[in-house]
């Protein structure tokens, strides 16, 4: 075992700064020095679900510099830079894996944090630490030209609207809507924008409606506003639901065109859906999660070629408690990361 520096769960929403323990380096292992590492509204959820007995390190979207490289590595080599997002292992032989959704992993995929090693059963511990080790197969060369900082939240925020959006079929054309402008959300317009559909936000308050506009929406429908919801009743081939907290779902599904889809990606409980909400205009209902290697893959050289990150604010990490508090209050423009250097 070896051992770096993270921020690791007390049982309450505040971090304490400690050593924990890391792998010795497998055959096909590479060890990432994080850089960057975003602050997900998952990371949230883990925290306020969090026992206080277990061990509970938050961080699945982040970037870096390889420091050590496994013998059977073939991709990198020490000094490359690296992005890694919220799934580090799958079984590798199942019909998913092998269809490359590895993140519909039947024997489900191993998280980058909250989970546990398939090998020696050790839990996961995520990125907001200073260093990681993970299998090279489930890290990604970082497209030169992006900032190691904003291109972070594009390794969970990002692929998880971005796989669902491809697998809609979103292009030139398609009438999109991005429903919560946050992490997700913002990313979910840039995309849409960049794949050149007509995009939407679907916001609580009329306040985000210069920056969509920057982002590349052409309008705003503001949730709480009766006029603004009525106006755009069955205009959206496809809804992407970013709000994080159950909610009901019949306003957004009239939203949503004839044969259009909400995809619900933001609260991952129960949710009850009334059938006459989908019955009229033969609606469909759908989510996502994270994406597969070659969506990853793919995202990143989209991205690349478009020059899409995230919008960031970074702080260095002694400050998570202070990003957590402000992403809790909605207090985001549009994703925090942490600078991890001061873990030196
Ligand atoms: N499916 C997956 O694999 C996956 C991956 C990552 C994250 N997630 C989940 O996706 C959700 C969003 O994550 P995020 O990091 O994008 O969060 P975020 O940055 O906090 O953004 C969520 C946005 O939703 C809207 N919102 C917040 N509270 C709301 C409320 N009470 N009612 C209605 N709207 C509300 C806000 O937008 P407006 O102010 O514009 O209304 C907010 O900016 C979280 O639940 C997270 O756990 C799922
Ligand atoms: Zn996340
Ligand atoms: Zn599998």
């Amino acid at each position: 075992m070896r051992s770096t520096t993270g921020w690791q769960a007390d049982g309450t929403t505040s971090l304490r700064e400690v050593p924990i323990p890391r792998r010795d380096l497998r055959r096909d292992d590479i060890a990432v020095r994080v850089d960057f590492c975003g602050v997900c509204h998952t990371d949230l959820h883990a925290l306020r679900a969090h026992d206080g007995e277990s061990l509970l390190v938050p961080g699945h979207e982040f970037t870096g510099v390889v420091s050590e490289v496994g013998p059977d590595v073939t991709v990198f080599q020490v000094g490359d830079s690296v992005a890694v997002g919220n799934i580090v292992d799958s079984c590798g032989v199942c019909s998913m894996c092998a269809a490359g959704q590895e993140n519909f992993c039947r024997e489900f995929p191993t998280l980058t944090y909250g989970g546990k090693d398939r090998h020696d059963g050790t839990p996961t511990l995520g990125g907001f630490s200073r260093e990681y080790v993970v299998r090279e197969k489930f890290a990604y060369p970082l497209p030169s030209g992006l900032d190691a900082a904003a291109a972070a939240p594009l390794m969970c925020a990002g692929i998880t609207v971005w796989e669902p959006l491809r697998a809609l079929g979103v292009g030139p054309g398609t009438r999109v809507a991005v429903a919560g402008l946050g992490g997700l959300g913002h990313l979910a317009v840039k995309f849409a924008a960049a794949l050149g559909a007509e995009v939407s936000v679907v916001s609580r308050s009329a306040d985000r409606a210069k920056d969509a506009l920057r982002l590349g929406a052409s309008d705003v429908v503001v949730s709480t506003d009766p006029d603004s919801t009525a106006a755009a009743r069955d205009s959206f081939d496809v809804l992407i639901d970013t709000i994080p907290v159950p909610h009901d779902l019949g306003p957004y599904l009239a939203l949503v065109a004839v044969d259009g889809t909400l995809s619900q990606v933001g609260h991952l409980g129960t949710i009850t859906v009334e059938a006459m909400d989908l019955l009229v205009g033969r609606k469909k209902l759908s989510s996502g999660g994270s994406g597969g290697l070659p969506a990853i893959a793919a995202m990143l050289e989209f991205c690349a070629a478009h020059g899409i990150t995230a919008d960031v604010e970074v702080l260095p990490s002694a400050r998570v408690d202070e990003a957590l508090d402000r992403l809790e209050r909605g207090d985001v423009r549009y994703r925090f990361v942490l600078d991890l250097s001061d873990l030196d």
